[in-house]
């Protein structure tokens, strides 16, 4: 008796498809010129972790690059939640993408009349491996800095990430699990996908916007969490000899999680892995992760 695989259903612009029938013009300029937003998001337990958080963040993007996306925030959010409920998805993540829409073959956005509204869900392992979270990731420091602030902000959470693809060659080359990217005046700004934090003498330190970075969700998340739990943060510039010499790093995003850094170009950081200030905060972010009071509960 053979099984039918239920293949999993895309939203696009107020229609579900089969994963495999999903498709966009050739002519949208979120393919021909990396136009759009996105925004990614994890589902824990049938909660939409920080919902309202991504999709405001998203329409702060859209706002940034003059894309008016064509329904409201609360329809968005019901988009999603009806995406997660079509799908049964209790634990997954979810990619939500806005392209500025179909156009010609110049770059002008004036000629594109429509933004695409494409909603993807699917499961995905921590993206740096099930298993960092116990082990830690090698990282190097990429020889590509972040795009300046005056320039493609990773504050915008845009469909351009040749800036990060770049240093996660660079760190592929070398044979490590991912890349730090330096901001333009040579401090730490973030790694690939995920946001970045040290600890020393107790306190946690995490740069700051200014240094490029996006603003993530479980950045602002972990900054609660060791707030509530007394440990000291701050946001300032970090240097690079800074971050080598701390006694924990580790990295925070929706599709990494947060994840301690074993060693960074070459040098061993802390005494373990996880470190102590670390473990505190995964475990006190798995248990708040699918509380609905974290989110919206889809299922
Ligand atoms: C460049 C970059 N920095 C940081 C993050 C982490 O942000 P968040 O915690 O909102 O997922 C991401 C996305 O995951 C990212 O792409």
């Amino acid at each position: 008796m053979s099984t039918v695989v239920q293949e999993p259903l895309v939203y696009i612009d107020g229609e579900f498809y089969a994963k495999s029938a999903a498709k966009i013009s050739v002519f949208d300029h979120g393919f021909l010129y990396g136009d759009g937003v996105f925004e990614g998001i994890r589902v824990y337990d049938g909660v939409v972790f920080k919902l309202r958080e991504h999709v405001e963040r998203l329409y702060r993007s859209a706002k940034a690059i003059r894309l008016d996306i064509p329904m409201t925030v609360e329809d968005m959010i019901d988009s999603v939640v009806k995406t997660v409920r079509v799908n049964g998805s209790r634990d997954a993540y979810i990619r939500l993408v806005v392209t500025r829409g179909v156009g010609d073959l110049g770059l002008d956005p004036r000629k594109c009349s429509t933004p695409s509204v494409i909603i993807i869900v699917e499961r995905l392992e921590p993206i740096l491996g099930a298993k960092a979270r116990e082990s830690g990731v090698k990282l190097i420091i990429s020889s590509t800095r972040r795009d300046p602030v005056y320039a493609t902000s990773h504050e915008i959470k845009s469909l351009n990430y040749l800036n990060s693809i770049l240093a996660k060659l660079e760190a592929i080359a070398a044979g490590a699990d991912d890349a730090i990217m330096l901001d333009s005046r040579g401090f730490v700004s973030e790694a690939t996908a995920a946001n970045i934090f040290a600890v020393w003498d107790g306190t946690l330190f995490t740069p700051p916007v200014a240094a490029g970075i996006l603003p993530g969700i479980t950045r602002a998340v972990v900054m609660e969490i060791a707030r509530k739990i007394g440990i000291p943060v701050q946001e300032r510039d970090i240097t690079p000899t800074e971050l080598l010499t701390s006694s924990e790093v580790f990295l925070t995003g929706t599709g990494a999680e947060i994840v301690p850094v074993a060693m960074i170009s070459g040098v061993k950081i802390g005494k373990t892995v996880p470190g102590p200030i670390t473990k505190k905060i995964i475990d006190e972010f798995d248990r708040i992760k699918s509380d609905p009071a974290n989110g919206v509960k889809a299922l």
